[in-house]
C-alpha cells in the first residue's frame, strides 16, 4: 500500500473534544457505505420517461479520488441505463466497453458516473509506448524515517483501483501493444493481478469496477484512427461493447445551450446544423470529405467565439478550432465546408457575432423543452 499517501490522508486524529472518528483508510471505498437511490433523481436526463427507473448504489461522499461535477455534461438515454444497469449488478458479466468516434463524451461519461455516484476514479490511459509494468506501478527510492533509504511502492492507476475499490477507467485500449494486450487479459475479467515487480498477487476489491474506452472496437485498419491496433479476440471478448454515437440535434443543442448562455437557442442551432451535414457528409461511401465537427469541436467552437467577443465573426471561432484537422491540400473538404457554411449560414458567417445576437437575442424559457 502507498503508506506514505495513507498517514497524511487517513491518519489524522480528531479535533479535540468532537466525536468525529477518522475513517482509518480513507482510499479504501469500502469504508464509503452506500445508499440505494433512485436513478431517475440523479440522472433526470437519463430517464426522460419516468415509468422506466432503477435503484442504484450511491457511496457516501467524501472520497478524494472522486471526480468534480461537469454540470453541463447530458448523459445519452440508452448507455447510461445500460451503465447503471451494469453498475449495480454484483457479478458482472464483462467489463463495460464505449465504443465511438472522437470527441462523443466516452471519457466525460464515466467522469460523471464518478462524480454522482461519489465513486473514486483511476484513469490508465493506453497510447503505444505503456508497458504491462505501466498498469503496475513503480518503485522510487526515499529515505525512512530512521534515516536509510528504502524503496517504497508507487502503485499505478490499476493496483490502486483494485486494492481500494472504484472505476477503474481504461482509456483508448484500442492504442494497446500486444504485451499490454495481454496483461490486460486477467484485470479485464476481475481475476488476481500478479504484480511481477512487487513481487505480491493482488486480489480484485469487491468495489472494483473496470470501465474501457475506444474509438474502435479493435479490428485494427481503421483509416481515420490509425494508431489504433488490432485488438486480439480472446481481449475483445472480454469486454461488452456500448456504441458512443453523435447526440442527435436536439441533445446537442441542449448541451451547449446550458453551457454558452449568451448564444442564445437559433444560433447555437445553426451550428450544430453544419456540424451535422458535415457528418453526413463524411458517412457518405460516394464523398471523400473528411472533416468531423465532434461534439468536443462544438463546445471549442462555441468558446472561442465567445472568447473573441462581440466584434469577431462565428467564421474567424470556426477556422481557429476547425480548419486545423483539415490537411492542407484537401480541397474537397474545404469546398464542402463553404457548401454547408452558405447553406445553413448563408453570409451570416462572415457578421459580427454581435449583430447576430441582436438579430436572434436569447428568449426567457426558450430552453424549456426537456433533452429528447
Ligand atoms: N453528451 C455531452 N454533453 C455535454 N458535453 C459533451 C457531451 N459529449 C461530448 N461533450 C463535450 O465533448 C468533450 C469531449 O468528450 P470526451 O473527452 O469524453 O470525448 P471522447 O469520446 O473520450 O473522445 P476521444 O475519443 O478523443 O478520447 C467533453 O469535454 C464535452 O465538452
Ligand atoms: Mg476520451
Amino acid at each position: 500500500m502507498n503508506d506514505k499517501k495513507l498517514k497524511t490522508i487517513a491518519d489524522q486524529e480528531p479535533p479535540a473534544n468532537t466525536n468525529v472518528t477518522p475513517i482509518r483508510n480513507a482510499l479504501d471505498l469500502g469504508n464509503y457505505p452506500k445508499l440505494k437511490v433512485k436513478a431517475s433523481e440523479l440522472f433526470p436526463d437519463a430517464f426522460p420517461d419516468k415509468s422506466y427507473d432503477m435503484d442504484i448504489p450511491q457511496y457516501t461522499p467524501g472520497h478524494v479520488n472522486v471526480m468534480p461535477r461537469n454540470e453541463y455534461y447530458v448523459p445519452p438515454v440508452e448507455v447510461t441505463q445500460d451503465l447503471l444497469s451494469w453498475v449495480k449488478r454484483k457479478d458482472k458479466p464483462f467489463s463495460f466497453g464505449l465504443v465511438g468516434p472522437t470527441g462523443t463524451g466516452k471519457t466525460e461519461l464515466p467522469y460523471y458516473l464518478s462524480s454522482t455516484l461519489n465513486m473514486p476514479v483511476y484513469v490508465c490511459k493506453i497510447n503505444a509506448a505503456t508497458m504491462p509494468e505501466d498498469l503496475e506501478g513503480t518503485q522510487v527510492l526515499s529515505e525512512s524515517e530512521n534515516g536509510n533509504v528504502v524503496m517504497t511502492e508507487m502503485p499505478g492507476p490499476v493496483l490502486q483501483a483494485y486494492e481500494n475499490g472504484g472505476l477503474l477507467i481504461i482509456d483508448e485500449i484500442d492504442k494497446a501493444n500486444e504485451a499490454t494486450q495481454a496483461a490486460l487479459y486477467a484485470i479485464l475479467e476481475g481475476k488476481p493481478f500478479a504484480i511481477e515487480r512487487f513481487g505480491r498477487t493482488v486480489q480484485q476489491h469487491p468495489d472494483c469496477m473496470i470501465v474501457v474506452t475506444s474509438n474502435t472496437t479493435g479490428s485494427g485498419g481503421d483509416p481515420r484512427y490509425h494508431t489504433s491496433q488490432k485488438l486480439d479476440d480472446a481481449l475483445r471478448a472480454r469486454i461488452g461493447w456500448h456504441e458512443m454515437t453523435f447526440p442527435s440535434q436536439e441533445e446537442e443543442v441542449n448541451f451547449l445551450r446550458r453551457r454558452f448562455k449568451k448564444l442564445s437557442r437559433p444560433i447555437i442551432t445553426k451550428m450544430v446544423k453544419l456540424a451535422t451535414s458535415l457528418r453526413a457528409s463524411v458517412s457518405d461511401d460516394k464523398s471523400n470529405v473528411q472533416l468531423v465537427i465532434s461534439p468536443r469541436t462544438l463546445a471549442n467552437w462555441c468558446s472561442a467565439a465567445m472568447m473573441y467577443g462581440k466584434r469577431a465573426t462565428l467564421r474567424k471561432s470556426l477556422k481557429v478550432t476547425v480548419f486545423g484537422t483539415i490537411d492542407a491540400g484537401d480541397e474537397e473538404t474545404h469546398a464542402a465546408v463553404e457548401t454547408a457554411l452558405q447553406a445553413v449560414f448563408k453570409g451570416e458567417i462572415d457578421e459580427s457575432l454581435e449583430t447576430l445576437i441582436n438579430r436572434y437575442p436569447c428568449k426567457p424559457g426558450e430552453d424549456d423543452k426537456p433533452v429528447k
